[in-house]
């Protein structure tokens, strides 16, 4: 099935992007678990409703989210995707936000005609980050929401992103951060950012 996609490019120029949503899910299934596909799926959906509900580019939102976990799976050390030296480092350093990092790598080698922005925004949906796009923060919160997730505080956030999207952002940020700094795990700095940049103003 074909979908098309635009894509701005300037000021009064756009791309249209045809894309083939069979094919990049069968890309999908063949570098990720079935567990973590389906997990991906849930993500994309989650993406679409908070798309709709922000009035976002639905399309663009869900790929976004389909594809956000696409490296995890991957193996940096086996793996035929070479990675830049920043991203080895984070396998070593960051493990848990290394596949994250390393989206773009991966999207570049084994699908064609993702956009850019998407992969971008894909990638920050482990740690966050200071002042998010509406893409960034709508991925960041799928992935925390996504029906199948079973903490508590994922109700909480749920009912806070369709009130505010910035609130649940500074929410997830906290919880992540508070979870991280209690198992005496390493902090990578943007979430710490994130966390600063969304929890400003928090009452
Ligand atoms: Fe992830
Ligand atoms: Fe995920």
């Amino acid at each position: 099935v074909e979908h098309w996609l635009s894509v701005d490019l300037k000021e009064n120029s756009f791309l249209i992007l045809r894309y083939d949503l069979d094919q990049i899910k069968d890309t999908l299934q063949s570098l990720i678990t079935n567990k973590r596909y389906q997990h991906s799926l849930r993500v994309g959906d989650v993406c679409k409703s908070l798309a709709d509900h922000y009035n976002y580019d639905i399309d663009k939102a869900y790929l976004a989210g389909l594809i956000h976990d696409a490296a995890k799976d991957l193996d940096p050390f086996t793996s035929d995707i070479s990675l830049t030296d920043f991203q080895k480092s984070l396998y070593e350093n960051f493990t848990p936000v290394a596949h994250a990092f390393a989206l773009s790598s991966v999207v570049d080698r084994c699908f064609f005609n993702i956009p850019e922005d998407i992969i971008q925004s894909a990638q920050w949906h482990t740690t966050g980050k200071e002042n998010m796009t509406l893409l960034e923060k709508i991925v960041f919160v799928a992935d925390f929401i996504e029906p199948e997730r079973f903490y508590f505080e994922r109700n909480v956030v749920e009912n806070l992103a369709y009130q505010s999207l910035d609130k649940a952002v500074g929410y997830i940020a906290w919880f992540k951060l508070n979870y991280l700094v209690t198992a005496r795990e390493p902090i990578y700095l943007k979430l710490l950012d994130c966390y600063n940049f969304y929890n400003k103003n928090s009452e």
